[in-house]
């Protein structure tokens, strides 16, 4: 006998909160179909698994995936850890339908809720983990600050907050410039390169790391602000664990536990 599976989306939004603005994954809501190819294809999974692997969660293990869209990194804790018990946040609805969806093809358990990072769908101290990938750079500085002080009151106490955005450490300036001097040589260097996929993908990879690192709300994240952001809000030993160099930026991998 197959087990049971449980895929649910819970929309807990206020009144107030269903005209309440967000930045959805892609931009646009009309690319969010475009959002899982690109993803796939830019090897984000990548920076899920890793995250997944720094998280270290444990069977039974209570998991918050905050900004979950498309369920991407809820579904990768799920396949490393299938008895971990799993919740999507996301205020984008179109985006959980598409979590639910893919759960369900997987045969997983996921419950996916409707709302925002400030509000944590957790009992105070009831969480093992607080996770999130690449939806930092999405919330303004009012709704990060709320989402790092509600992650400190949903977690308990030794429970792991583990985050996945573009960012860290400001660049020196001797790095700038060898990562501007890589830049333009990928403009200069058209001839050379050959047309076809690979061209394409070499110009989109340098487009979105010149608009990236314009992004104001990626500029947040920039001068370790995801560890700062951790600090403040009350997680003392918040700090990067590790990095990659993404064709899209620089990622940080930060983690913190609660005191
Ligand atoms: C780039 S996507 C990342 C999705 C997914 N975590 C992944 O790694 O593929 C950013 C996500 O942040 C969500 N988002 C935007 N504002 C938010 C907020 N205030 N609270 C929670 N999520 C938010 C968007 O709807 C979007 O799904």
């Amino acid at each position: 006998m197959t087990a049971e599976i449980d895929v649910r989306i819970l929309d807990q939004r206020t009144p107030e909160e269903r005209d309440r603005p967000f930045l959805p994954g892609m931009g646009r809501t009309w690319l969010l179909p475009f959002y899982d190819v690109l993803t796939k294809v830019a090897r984000v999974g990548e920076l899920h698994e890793r995250t997944v692997e720094l998280a270290g969660i444990a069977a039974g293990e209570t998991v918050v995936d905050v900004g979950c869209g498309t369920g991407n990194l809820s579904l990768a804790v799920l396949a490393a850890q299938h008895d971990a018990r799993v919740t999507g946040l996301d205020p984008d609805g179109a985006s959980l339908r598409r979590a639910a969806r893919k759960a369900k093809r997987r045969r997983l358990s996921l419950t996916l809720v409707q709302g925002y990072a400030d509000r944590i769908p957790a009992e105070d101290g009831s969480l093992d983990h607080v996770v999130s990938s690449l939806a930092l750079h999405h919330i303004d500085d009012e709704g990060r600050v709320a989402f790092a002080q509600d992650a400190l009151r949903a977690l308990k106490p030794g429970g792991k907050v583990t985050i996945v955005d573009l960012g860290g450490p400001t660049p020196t300036e001797h790095e700038a410039g060898h990562e501007a001097g890589h830049e333009a040589g990928h403009e200069a260097g058209h001839a050379d390169h050959g047309h076809g996929l690979a061209h394409g993908l070499r110009h989109l990879s340098a487009l979105m790391r010149s608009r990236m690192a314009q992004n104001p709300s990626v500029a947040r994240n920039l001068g370790n602000g995801i560890v700062a952001l951790l600090a403040d809000a009350g997680f003392p030993g918040a700090r990067e664990v590790d990095h990659v160099d993404h064709r899209f930026g620089r990622v940080t991998l930060v983690q913190a536990t609660r005191p």
